[in-house]
C-alpha cells in the first residue's frame, strides 16, 4: 500500500481524536471520574479503553511491542469489567490518563511506519489496513457512547471540533456535520413503500471494511412487504402516549399539557415534527403494534434501505434478534460480537445523529437490550403487503 494510505490513516486517526478529545472538552476532571449511571460508564474510563484498544491491536499485536502499563489493560477489558463497576476500578486518571492517549498514539504512528498494509499482504489484520479500520471505528462508536453519557452532564454543550467531520468521510443519505441537537428536516411523505419480494443479498461484501457480523453476505428470500418512508414522530408517539397510557420516551417530562425534553439539565418543548428517539425496542414494538403494523425485520431494514428518507435521527429498532449469518466467522476478536449472539439483544438498522458516517454502512448491525433507551433509538414501522 502506498505512503499516501499511510497519510490517509494517520490523518484519519488524528481526525477521530480531535473529536473524541472535543467531546470531554467542556469537562473537567471530577465530571470524566465520575459515574452518572451504572448502564454507561465513567468518561475516564472510555478514554483509557480507547487508548489501550488500541495500544492492544495497534503497537502491541501487530508492532509486537510491550505495554506502556503492564497489566493495566485487564481494567479496560469490556467483558471482564461490565459498566456498573467501571468506576470504582484503579484506571488511569486525570494527567496520566491524557499523558497516555498522546504516549499510545505516538507508538501507534512510529509502528504504522514501517508496516505492510496492501490489498495482497497475508495477515488479514493488515491486508487493507484492516487493523486500522477497526481501531477507527471503535473509538468512533465509542465517541456515540460517550455522547449517551453526556445526556446525563447538566449544562453539558461539546466542545466546539467534536463537528469538524472532514469533507473526505462525508458521504450517502448519513453525511452532515455532526449537529447537536438533531435538526434535519423531516420528508413530509406520510405514505409506505412497497418493496417487492424476492432475493435479497444482506451482509457486507467481502471487500472493504466490515465487522465479523455483518458477513458473509448471503442470499435471503423477503415475502414483499410495506415500510414507511419516514420514522414515527414524537407528534405521533405523543398520540400513542395520550391513547394508552404507555411510558415516554428517556429524558422526557410533562409541563402543563405538553411535553419537554430534559436532557443534559435543559427543559425543551418536545418539537412534534422531529423523529422520536430514546424509546426502547418494548416502547417501539407496542407503538407498531398501536398503529396497526409492525418493526420491520433487519433483512427487510436492509433491503428497503435504498428506498428510505429521514435516516440518520436515530437508530432503528427491527423485529429481529441479534443472531450469527450462515457461515459466521469470528474476526479478530470473539468479544466484539459472537459472545453476544443469541435472543436476548434485538438489532437497530441505521445510525444516530451521534454515529459518523464511517460508522453508518448499509450492513452495519447495532445491538442492544429491548428495554435499554439510553442510545439514540427510534422507530420506523412496516407492514406485510
Ligand atoms: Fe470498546
Amino acid at each position: 500500500m502506498s505512503s499516501e494510505s499511510k497519510a490517509a490513516i494517520a490523518e484519519a486517526l488524528s481526525e477521530a481524536r480531535e473529536r473524541t478529545l472535543a467531546l470531554v472538552e467542556p469537562l473537567d476532571d471530577a465530571q470524566l471520574n465520575r459515574v452518572y449511571s451504572p448502564i454507561l460508564s465513567p468518561l475516564a474510563w472510555d478514554l483509557g479503553h480507547i487508548a489501550n484498544f488500541e495500544e492492544l491491536w495497534l503497537v502491541q499485536t501487530i508492532g509486537g511491542r510491550e505495554p506502556l502499563h503492564g497489566d493495566l489493560g485487564r481494567f479496560y477489558d469490556a467483558i471482564e469489567n461490565p459498566r456498573k463497576i467501571r468506576g470504582e476500578l484503579p484506571i488511569l486518571r486525570d494527567e496520566e490518563l491524557r499523558s497516555y492517549l498522546g504516549d499510545v498514539r505516538e507508538r501507534t504512528l512510529d509502528v504504522l511506519e514501517g508496516m505492510e498494509i496492501g490489498a495482497d499482504v497475508e495477515d488479514p489484520l493488515l491486508r487493507e489496513g484492516f487493523v486500522y479500520e477497526m481501531l477507527l471505528a471503535h473509538e468512533l462508536q465509542h465517541n456515540e457512547t460517550m455522547l449517551q453519557l453526556l445526556q446525563l452532564v447538566e449544562g453539558y454543550e461539546p466542545g466546539r471540533g467534536a463537528g469538524q467531520l472532514s469533507p473526505g468521510q462525508a458521504s450517502g443519505q448519513l453525511a452532515r456535520r455532526f449537529e447537536y441537537p438533531p435538526v434535519r428536516e423531516m420528508p413530509r411523505t406520510p405514505d409506505a413503500v412497497v418493496v417487492e419480494g424476492g432475493s435479497y443479498e444482506i451482509g457486507a461484501p467481502a471487500k472493504g471494511f466490515a465487522y465479523d457480523n455483518e458477513r458473509p453476505r448471503h442470499a435471503v428470500e423477503i415475502a414483499a412487504f410495506e415500510i414507511d418512508r419516514t420514522p414515527v414522530s414524537n407528534g405521533a408517539y405523543i398520540q400513542f402516549m395520550e391513547e394508552t397510557g404507555a411510558e415516554p420516551p428517556l429524558y422526557w417530562e410533562r409541563d402543563g399539557d405538553g411535553w419537554i425534553d430534559t436532557a443534559r439539565g435543559r427543559r425543551e418543548p418536545i418539537d412534534r415534527e422531529r423523529p422520536v428517539i430514546h424509546v426502547s425496542w418494548e416502547q417501539a414494538d407496542a407503538f407498531a403494534r398501536w398503529a396497526g403494523k409492525r418493526l420491520p425485520t433487519e433483512h427487510e431494514w436492509e433491503a428497503a434501505r435504498p428506498h428510505l428518507d429521514g435516516l440518520g435521527h436515530g437508530w432503528e429498532w427491527t423485529s429481529s434478534d441479534f443472531v450469527a449469518y450462515p457461515g459466521f466467522e469470528a474476526f479478530p476478536y470473539r468479544e466484539y460480537s459472537e459472545v453476544f449472539f443469541g435472543d436476548e439483544y434485538k438489532v437497530l438498522r441505521g445510525g444516530s445523529w451521534a454515529t459518523h458516517p464511517r460508522v453508518a454502512r448499509p450492513s452495519f448491525r447495532n445491538w442492544d437490550l429491548p428495554q435499554r433507551r439510553q442510545i439514540f433509538s427510534g422507530i420506523r414501522c412496516a407492514r406485510d403487503a
